[in-house]
């Protein structure tokens, strides 16, 4: 037995009690199917069936179990980080981002990445980023058509990808820019079928086979990014992301080798693009379904000030998380959630139910950005960035662009929803999107 985990409400009279909690009996591949499709529906009522543990059975993880209490979270984020691993949960990335990726690392390997990865995201840094991301969104806004339903996500989506490319990978040169934005967009748009084939089967079975597919996708993204990366060892620049981790070093004086360079880019390419893009379509969704809110934004906007701006994009990842939720993988056997839960077990902190309980939240389904200016949440009640030592990297990073974005394009756009009813969201790749991409109707801001 490791470790006693914190707890709220400890099991009825202190018994702890032996093995998985109890949950559906419906077969795996029906469960994984309301998960996928339903969510938000399939977890509250398994929470209301089962209380606030319970396993879920679904493919690739097997048998899951899901944590609904923010005190049971807070256990499982911070945990020792020698029993809760994520490395094992998060292979079928491994193809793509590479096994000396942040999201694979467990111990002291993660840490070490960790801490040499984490001055790049000082406040000060993102505070000199904000020109950049604020010219790239001017830019794309001019892309968006007029007077007609839009889906927001594509346009939210380029813009994001270019913040990659010239602030984290720092490519600024139009002959380099082109083919690496091609290249890295081909990468992300890999649809998860067939990078699970891949995975499942990494052998070359002739043209068209799915690991020939997604090895050319993946050879000519890695082939630019190795250039990028030989390009600045040789020209040093210290404005962008990847010049700061090229002169990176940790206590002993070593820093991070050409493949985990790569790994490094490849994952925050692939955490920050579409997760950042969709929060942003979230938001709009609801911005323009809010009138009193987006008059309120505007107000913001117009004074220069940020403070409902920020409230509004927190509400909006509250509401409608951009990841429903974050797994742990367990190396022993551990006590938490009143169970003594065995080793090889996959916890689930389920951030969209904590989120959307009425236990932590007034109101929890009601749009109210203000909520965020009057207080501050109850520890691990809003985790849309997850927690503990694996906490997104990228968190402050997020929050600068969507605040960022949302100044530039409302500056200079009048948004109205393209109809009146809420969209429904959708689990595609790793991310819960809206249905319609965030549709919205542009304008032109009068006067
Ligand atoms: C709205 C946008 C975003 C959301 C909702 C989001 C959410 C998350 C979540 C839930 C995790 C897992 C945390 C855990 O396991 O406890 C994570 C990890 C991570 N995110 Fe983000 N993220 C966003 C944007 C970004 C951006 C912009 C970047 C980088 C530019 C980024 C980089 C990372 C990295 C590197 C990790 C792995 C951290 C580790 O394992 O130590 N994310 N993110």
């Amino acid at each position: 037995m490791a470790t006693v985990a914190e707890r709220e409400a400890p099991a009825a009279a202190g018994a702890v009690l032996e093995g998985l909690p109890p949950g559906p009996r419906l077969p795996g591949p029906l469960q994984a199917l309301r998960l996928f499709v339903r969510p938000l529906a399939f977890l509250r009522e398994c929470e209301r069936r089962y209380g606030r543990t319970f396993t879920i059975n679904f493919a690739p993880y097997g048998r899951v179990v899901y944590l609904t209490d923010p005190a049971d979270a807070r256990a499982a984020f911070t945990g020792d980080g020698a029993i809760f691993h994520t490395g094992e949960v998060r292979q079928p990335l491994a193809p793509v981002v590479g096994q000396r990726s942040l999201l694979l690392l467990d111990e002291n390997e993660h840490l070490r990445h960790r801490r040499l990865m984490l001055p790049s995201f000082h406040g000060e840094r993102l505070r000199g980023y904000e020109a950049e991301m604020a010219r790239i969104t001017a830019a794309e806004v001019e892309a968006i058509p007029l007077g007609r339903p839009v889906a927001l996500r594509p346009h939210m989506q380029a813009i994001t990808l270019e913040v990659i490319l010239r602030v984290v990978i720092g490519t600024r040169e139009r002959e380099r820019l082109a083919p690496l934005r091609a290249a890295l967009s081909r990468l992300t748009g890999l649809h998860p079928a067939l990078l699970l084939a891949a995975s499942w089967l990494p052998h070359d079975l002739g043209p068209g086979s799915p690991w020939r597919t997604f090895k050319r996708i993946l050879d000519a993204a890695d082939a630019l990014l190795y250039e990028e990366i030989a390009r600045r060892r040789r020209e040093p620049r210290g404005d962008d992301m990847l010049s700061l981790l090229l002169e990176a070093r940790d206590e002993e004086g070593h820093g991070l080798d050409d493949r985990s360079l790569r790994d490094e880019l490849v994952t925050l390419l692939l955490a920050g693009h579409e997760t950042t893009a969709t929060g942003l379509a979230w938001t709009f969704e609801r911005l323009v379904r809010h009138p009193r809110a987006m008059a309120r934004a505007r107000a913001d906007v117009e004074a220069g000030e940020h403070a409902y701006l920020d409230a509004v994009v927190k509400e909006s990842l509250r509401l409608r998380p951009v990841v429903l939720e974050v797994a742990r993988y367990l190396t022993q056997p551990v006590e938490l959630a009143g169970r003594r839960l065995p080793a090889n077990t996959a916890v689930m902190s389920s951030i969209a139910t904590i989120q959307l309980s009425d236990r932590h939240w007034d109101e929890p389904t009601a749009f109210r950005p203000e909520r965020f200016l009057d207080a501050q949440p109850e520890p691990y009640t809003w985790i849309p960035f997850g927690g503990g030592v694996r906490r997104c990297l990228g968190a402050s990073f997020a929050l600068t662009e969507m605040r960022v974005v949302m100044r530039e394009l409302l500056r200079r756009r009048e948004l109205l929803p393209a109809r009146p009813e809420p969209e429904r969201g959708r689990v595609t790749h790793v991310t819960f999107t809206p249905a319609r991409g965030g549709e919205v109707v542009a304008r032109p801001v009068a006067g």
